[in-house]
């Protein structure tokens, strides 16, 4: 059986009013079981279980999705394992095809990722060449200690040390393709990926080595060069640090989220070890989940560039989505913690600490220098402020945060309930169209999630284009994949954020309710053509324009005649 269909065996005979009342006690409200939310600080009962629909959701805190979600949230499992512990409950057989396969890949993968860290580590300190990464190391204020309890390494200047290391230690080569440690050439051998790079091991939260950075010694391009997601490293699941910092942060009920591997470094040889780093990209929720899990007060450090503006823009709404609240550390311009931290110390760094701002009064600091104190400069302060406003699912939290901005910039609280208020059910379909498309995105999901006798027409127009929010995407595909089969029985997502998502929606009503679902699919599918239309008159114009201005004279004939023909039909 494959997971999906023990998952939907374990929902066809668990209910999940009986499981859920194991853990939280429900009391019966109409059509529905109400309780004190297991997943926040809950004083009046906001947690919701529909036992009709058989899923479950939170109204303080957003936590939603069906039974197997539950069992994954409460007791921290993922969903593998979550199905497992419920297949033994429900007497369901747990026999993976192909588990055995794919579990063993992963321990291939980490285990020729141990091999490669060891031997970057014995290159670095027992080699004559590694006296460069050394020496480097030195100049970067690291300690021998340090370096080595990170089990930093160094990939040496050939093509085909850690190659030929790995062909001498008998593993197969392409593994360590597919561990992204070597690239195949076209006549199929391969070279190392990382050579004369300072090497930073990925450690995953078991200890395992994940993945690889590597910094380029002093200077040169690209400065760093990182394993490409793989098996077992993936970037939004993984921070840099944890796993030697994790106990630090519990302890001390505080962590510090840095951008860099030797930003981490100069903080934990400076003694501050509450720290986590990000490899380099965005923050997800599930890099915020494992923070949560250690800690309840994150720091969160930026440079004072745009860079690091737009960085704590978008991970704002990400940490508020997971119930996180943040505060934000600015270093002064042209700074990053390690070279703060070794010029100013431990003192000073502390010190901006304690200076450090709640997330959103942050950002209206910021915004406010930016943009000028007239109407329409507030309108897009509070136009950037929404994402992260809109992330806070706790009313009365979104209260004192709407009175606060209020105040700060000067306009009345009801202006910005209203603007927040464009989101609110519309009445009729074309109403849609001329809201934002973000808002447009979310009605047409809504539709789609209702009514998804529709999705395989829409799929063939190629709608799925308009979903420019990474979640709306995701739940789009996911419903796709399911190939009309989208009921709760037979969705069970591995991801959380996408069952959150999705009782939501099911927990609510139909968007249009009054007018027929055909109607809507019409105007929606009309909408789109239309737009589709304009855009190929749009790039059939520019083309046009292009090949005038190149004297291409034939060719602008050609565009123009396809042009007038594209008109016809509209
Ligand atoms: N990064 C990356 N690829 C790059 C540049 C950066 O993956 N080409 C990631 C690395 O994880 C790096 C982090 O982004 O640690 C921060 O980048 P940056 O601030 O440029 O580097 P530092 O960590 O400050 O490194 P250094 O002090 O050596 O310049
Ligand atoms: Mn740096």
């Amino acid at each position: 059986m494959s997971l999906k269909e023990i998952a939907r065996r374990i929902k066809e005979v668990a209910n999940i009013v009986d499981v859920i009342g194991e853990h939280v006690a429900l009391k019966r409200s109409g059509r529905n079981y109400l309780g004190l939310c297991p997943f926040h600080a809950d004083r009046k009962p906001s947690f919701v279980v529909n036992e009709e629909k058989q899923i479950f959701r939170c109204f303080g805190c957003g936590a939603g999705g069906d039974l197997i979600g539950f069992y994954m949230r409460f007791h921290n499992l993922d969903f593998v394992e979550a199905v497992r512990e419920l297949a033994r409950r429900f007497d369901i057989p747990f026999r993976l095809e192909g588990e055995e396969k794919g579990s063993q890949r992963h321990k291939a993968l980490f285990e020729v990722n141990e091999k490669a860290q060891r031997f970057f580590s014995q290159m670095l300190w027992a080699s004559a060449v590694g006296e460069e990464a050394r020496s480097y190391l030195r100049q970067r204020g690291l300690s021998v200690e340090t370096a080595r309890s990170f089990g930093l390494g160094f990939a040496p200047p050939s093509y085909d040390s850690l190659a030929s290391h790995l062909k001498l230690a008998g593993i197969e080569l392409s593994l360590a393709e597919e561990a992204g440690l070597l690239v195949r050439r076209e006549d199929g051998s391969f070279y190392d990926r990382f050579r004369h790079r300072l090497i930073f091991p990925i450690y995953d939260l078991a200890g395992r080595v994940a993945g690889f950075g590597g910094r380029i010694i002093g200077a040169g391009e690209p400065k760093y060069l990182n394993t490409p997601e793989t098996q077992v490293y993936r970037k939004g699941s993984l921070l840099y640090g944890l796993f030697h910092t994790r106990n630090f942060i519990r302890t001390a009920g505080f962590g510090l989220l840095v951008e860099g591997y030797l930003d981490l470094l100069a903080l934990y040889e400076a003694g501050i070890r509450e720290v986590a780093a990000s490899l380099g990209t965005a923050l997800t929720s599930q890099h915020v989940r494992q923070m949560k899990g250690l800690a309840r007060e994150w720091y969160l450090v930026f440079d004072a560039d745009e860079a690091g503006l737009k960085a704590a823009m978008r991970a704002a709404p990400i940490c508020l989505n997971e119930g996180l609240f943040p505060r934000v550390i600015l270093l002064p311009e042209g700074e990053d913690p390690d070279s703060f931290v070794r010029q100013q110390g431990v003192r000073a760094f502390l010190a901006l600490k304690e200076k450090a701002l709640e997330i959103f009064d942050f950002l209206l600091e910021v915004l406010k220098k930016r943009y000028p104190a007239t109407p329409e400069g507030k309108l897009a302060i509070f136009r950037e402020l929404e994402p992260a406003l809109l992330a806070l699912k706790d009313p009365v939290l979104l209260d004192l945060e709407v009175q606060k901005i209020a105040e700060k910039l000067g306009i009345s609280e009801t202006a910005i309930r209203r603007g927040l208020r464009q989101r609110q059910p519309l009445k009729e379909p074309q109403e849609v169209f001329r809201a934002s498309p973000n808002y447009l995105e979310r009605v047409i999901l809504e539709f789609v999630v209702h009514y998804p006798q529709f999705l395989s027409e829409f799929e063939e127009l190629g709608l799925a284009e308009i979903f420019k929010e990474d979640l709306h995407r995701r739940l789009y595909q996911a419903l796709i994949a399911a190939e009309g089969e989208i009921s709760v029985e037979a969705l069970s997502f591995e991801d959380l954020e996408l069952q959150a998502l999705l009782s939501e929606i099911l927990l609510s009503p139909p968007p249009f309710e009054e007018v027929a679902p055909e109607r809507v699919a019409a105007e929606i599918k009309g909408w789109w053509l239309k737009r589709r239309f304009k855009q190929r008159l749009e790039e059939l114009l520019a083309a046009i324009r292009a090949a005038e201005a190149s004297g291409q004279a034939e060719e602008a004939l050609r565009l123009l005649r396809e042009y007038q023909e594209l008109r016809c039909q509209i």
